[in-house]
């Protein structure tokens, strides 16, 4: 079930039934010259969906825009402050704690936004704990990332190999693929990205991987592997969501 899809009766029938959510929860970023912006974004809801499908989970509507500062370097990117996102986190847990829910599983897409989203949950927990006792609810908070899924790492190996990197990697730009097929861009890739080397601020990123890529060669994605890899994802998160529920 879809939050945005959804009237509020029937928001709040859900509610008598599971007081779980998946928060959807990604960045808008460059990608290389043939990954969408949005890449971050798309992998996560594209998932989130078919999580909710296979579960029954209400899934909210996306985060889009992440801690991603070290990517201002590449026209489009955008980015929250460390700060600003802990508080729309914590925002949008606390609104929708107001109805009812109180397990919240963030589907990550992003790695720079780990980090941040611990922080978030922590201060989640400050804020309850602080709270008087009459006043105190108990929350439960996840995160997940897609891609941390035995499924996911096993196809991008067999599939890529080396060449998967470590951003605008095969697998991401496969799964946009075949969750927006009008939109497969094409680039030529001079030479092989550079691999991993550090990251500091946006102009130190954009000296050390001057196209955006890092140790990637996503002229490999494909449509049908990124369907290979949403099902292995909604698979595996599956049993993690479900357990998560379950969990004391
Ligand atoms: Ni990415």
């Amino acid at each position: 079930m879809q939050l945005q899809l959804s009237t509020w009766p029937e928001v709040e029938r859900y509610l008598g039934t599971s007081t779980g959510i998946v928060m959807p929860i990604g960045s808008t970023e460059q990608h290389g010259p043939n990954g969408l912006v949005g890449t971050d974004a798309i992998c996560p809801e594209v998932i989130a969906r078919g999580l909710g499908e296979a579960t029954g989970a209400m899934v909210a509507p996306t985060i889009h825009v992440g801690v991603a500062q070290h990517h201002l370097g590449f026209a489009g990117s955008m980015c929250l402050r460390p700060s600003t996102l802990i508080q729309v986190v914590r925002d949008c847990v606390v609104s929708l704690a107001r109805h009812g829910f109180d397990r919240f599983f963030f589907l990550n897409g992003h790695g720079g936004n780990i980090a941040t989203i611990e922080a978030a949950f922590a201060e989640i927990h400050s804020e309850v704990s602080m709270l008087t006792r009459q006043a105190r609810r108990p929350l439960r908070c996840k995160s997940a990332n897609w891609w941390d899924s035995r499924g996911v790492s096993g196809i991008g190996k067999a599939l890529y190999g080396a060449d998967e990197g470590s951003h605008a990697t095969c697998s991401e730009v496969s799964v946009t693929q075949y969750a927006c097929p009008d939109h497969i861009k094409s680039a030529n890739f001079e030479g092989r990205a550079p691999a991993y080397s550090g990251i500091h601020d946006a102009d130190d990123y954009r000296r050390r991987y001057p196209d955006g890529r890092i140790g990637s060669l996503p002229s490999l994605s494909t449509p049908e592997a990124g369907k290979r890899l949403v099902e292995a994802s909604v698979r595996d998160l599956a049993e993690t969501y479900r357990a998560f529920l379950n969990a004391d």
